[in-house]
């Protein structure tokens, strides 16, 4: 693994529009499950309970769901190494962009600017009604389903299963991955799309992809150049501690 991460930091010492797609995975050592595999939340949870036909039948039901399972695991969540790794790199001037897949708002919160998310966010909900939005925090949420001083129910702004990623997120994303020279792909199964294709559009056009996952993908050995194998946040550590080390350097003459 040593050599991969050595490697990692060559390929992006140089790099002045590195971009992140970023999935459940990152967000594991804040202390928030990931969907799939040991431990993940459909192994408790029908999905169909994140799909948008189940929420429009029973709103009720879905949003006791979304207490029990996710309120106060985001709202008590902080960001961990992986996050600050990233924004570390956009520090450096080697990242641009965030492509995430969580509605966590957890890069945003270690301090990342150029966060695009891919699915919503549970920083904020949105009036079934009038389509105001409110902050999460500010909604009163003694009563279930939470509802708009219109009276209408709120929904988090999010992309639920069966709805389409809103269309300036997604030509975003595209512009970013086709315009990077190297895209890190961390903690993400790499499954859902279209979220999952935007490793293909930064490899067709030139980028190096990278992946950080204990796991394999279905874009090892196929889409991603390596898969740094492990856990994010001491990799994501290490790759910028070697970073720094090669930028401290003195040049040659
Ligand atoms: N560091 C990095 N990756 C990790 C770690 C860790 N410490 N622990 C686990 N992983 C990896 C797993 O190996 C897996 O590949 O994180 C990934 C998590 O995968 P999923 O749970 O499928 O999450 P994600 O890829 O974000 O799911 C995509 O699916 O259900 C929908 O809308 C939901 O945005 C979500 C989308």
């Amino acid at each position: 693994m040593e050599h991969l991460i050595k490697k990692a930091a060559r390929d992006l010492v140089d790099v002045d529009n590195a971009v992140a797609l970023t999935g459940a995975g990152i967000s594991i050592e804040s202390g928030i499950p990931p969907f799939r595999g040991k431990g993940g939340l459909w192994e408790r949870i029908d999905p169909m309970m994140a799909h948008i036909d189940t929420f429009l039948n029973d709103p009720e039901k879905v949003w006791r769901v979304l207490m029990n399972e996710m309120k106060d695991v985001i709202d008590m969540a902080r960001p961990n190494d992986a996050h600050l790794g990233l924004y570390r790199l956009e520090e450096l001037g080697i990242l641009k962009t965030i492509i995430t897949q969580n509605v966590d708002g957890l890069h945003q919160m270690a301090g990342s600017r150029d966060v695009i998310e891919f699915h919503g966010s549970f920083a904020w909900q949105r009036c079934m009604e009038c389509d105001s939005r409110c902050e999460t925090r500010d909604v009163d949420m003694t009563q279930i389903p939470p509802r708009c001083l219109c009276g209408g129910i709120y929904r988090p702004d999010c992309v639920f299963f069966g709805e389409q990623i809103p269309p300036r997120y997604f030509q975003r994303s595209q512009q970013a991955a086709s315009g990077c020279e190297v895209m890190l792909v961390v903690g993400t199964s790499a499954i859902i799309q279209p979220a999952c294709l935007m490793p293909m559009t930064a490899a067709e056009s030139g980028a190096k992809v990278i992946e950080i996952n204990p796991d394999s993908t279905p874009l090892t050995n196929s889409v991603s150049d390596y898969l740094i194998r492990g856990p994010a946040g001491p990799i994501l550590n290490r790759i910028v501690d070697e970073i720094e080390k090669i930028l401290a350097k003195p040049e040659p003459n």
